[in-house]
């Protein structure tokens, strides 16, 4: 086995190249963040779905498109025992509308709004920001097909990244439909093949394969021959125009900055009309933090009907790597510090009567000395110890700890001790 496939030094293992492990507290950091996205999400009224990591290949070839970097060069696909092509989702907006169809979801009502999240994996050479192994959380809006559901996907991503403080750039275009974008595509195709030589060799073969791709670029050389382009907004077909402005007029009347850019065009083929990027203008090549738009077509490719959808996903990762101002940690609860053998079983029983009740709450399991086990208590961030010692459980009492004040105080270990502890944290 090559180091690449994970294997270590003397016999050790490490994890597959593209992939991370996220230890505590780092992993506490990621966990805050996914509550407040979901409660974000809920409060807009999404609920959410949990998918399969995996999909039957078609599913990724059909709804990202053949044409696609994801699907010609990034997927991982396998066969599974009996012969059938699966692969590792790529992305989740495909599988969710497989769901959708699969489930008649359309029965309990339009729309259908669902959030998810979790990882997805890409085969890409991993850099900064570019995992094999990544992690989304993202929405989809199934079923309407007014400029206000795309308003509302785009403000609530919004909202999600300002509650965290980042700072970004909304940037936000129109692919058109399948009426006025045959004409943008011969166009641009047109445009392209003059200046072919100019072009990176991957340029050249997403040509064949779609001409939008190659505005997707990132090389140098290719991207002054981008921008002189034509541009999507000259093509668009009257109701595009009247979609995207009317999407426009709803995020200027909400506040929400943006840019207009009309080479903005995503790695997906599923897109119609509305497109956008949340960027960060700091950052390189992978400098979005989060995307999506408008698929109209989507649930039909997964065997459905007509019904148009509008989504985006936050790429996890980039976000944490923002440097994310998260919400106040809740350090309330106590960590029971004991001393004897009577009084460890007293706190075992204690701690789980207090976690039953919802407290945080933890206790020595390491036959710490009395002020090793106070140490722990400051380092899992506690601020109060409940001491139980000789002298109380002759005393009938219980010592709080203030380890912030380094006061402590006595409370009566009567049937009442869990709400004297209540009102001394809560004062
Ligand atoms: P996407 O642009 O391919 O769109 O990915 C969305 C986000 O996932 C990116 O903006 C980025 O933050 C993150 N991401 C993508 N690839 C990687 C990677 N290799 N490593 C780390 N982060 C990555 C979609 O996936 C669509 N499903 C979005 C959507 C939802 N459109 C409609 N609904």
């Amino acid at each position: 086995m090559g180091r690449e496939e994970g294997s270590g030094n003397g016999g050790s293992f490490r994890a597959p190249r593209g992939t991370q492990d996220i230890l505590p507290p780092e992993s506490e950091r990621w966990r805050r963040v996914l509550d407040l996205a979901h409660r974000l999400f809920r409060s807009y009224g999404y609920r959410e779905i949990f998918l399969p990591v995996m999909e039957h290949t078609e599913v990724f070839a059909r709804g990202l498109g053949e044409g696609t970097d994801i699907v010609r060069k990034e997927m991982f696909t396998f066969q599974d025992k009996g012969g059938r092509s699966l692969t590792l989702r790529p992305e989740a907006t495909a599988g969710v509308a497989r769901a959708f169809v699969e489930h008649h979801m359309e029965k309990s009502g339009l729309p259908v709004k669902l959030c998810y999240s979790g990882p997805m994996f890409r085969h890409e050479r991993p850099q900064k920001g570019r995992y094999r192994q990544f992690h989304q959380l993202g929405v989809e809006l199934i079923g309407s097909p007014h400029p206000s559901a795309d308003a509302e996907v785009i403000l609530l991503c919004r909202d999600f990244l300002l509650a965290l403080g980042i700072r970004t750039r909304l940037v936000v275009n129109s692919v058109g439909d399948e009426e006025c974008r045959p004409a943008y595509v011969e166009a641009l195709g047109g445009y392209l093949k003059e200046r072919a030589e100019e072009l990176c060799p991957e340029c050249r073969r997403r040509m064949e394969a779609n001409v939008l791709r190659v505005l997707d670029c990132k090389e140098r050389s290719c991207a002054a021959v981008i921008a002189g382009a034509p541009g999507l907004s000259d093509y668009l077909c009257p109701p595009c125009r009247e979609h995207l402005s009317a999407v426009e007029e709803l995020l200027d009347a909400a506040g929400a900055e943006f840019v207009r850019w009309d080479r903005l065009v995503r790695g997906l083929d599923y897109y119609t009309r509305t497109v956008f990027e949340f960027q960060d203008p700091e950052l390189g090549a992978q400098n979005a933090l989060a995307a999506g738009g408008r698929y109209d077509h989507l649930v039909e490719e997964m065997g459905g009907g007509p019904v148009p959808a509008v989504g985006f996903s936050i790429g996890l990762e980039r976000v944490m790597n923002a440097g994310p101002a998260l919400p106040e940690e809740d350090r309330e609860g106590v960590f029971l510090v004991a001393i004897g053998e009577e009084a460890r079983r007293r706190a075992f029983l204690m701690a789980y009567e207090l976690r039953r009740e919802g407290w945080r709450c933890d206790l020595d399991h390491m036959g710490r000395s009395p002020r090793a086990q106070m140490k722990e208590a400051d380092r899992q961030g506690y601020r109060f110890c409940l001491i139980l010692g000789e002298d109380e459980l002759r005393g009938g009492y219980l010592t709080l700890r203030d380890l912030e004040l380094g006061s402590q105080e006595r409370l009566e270990a009567n049937e009442l001790w869990m709400e004297a502890v209540r009102e001394r944290l809560a004062g």
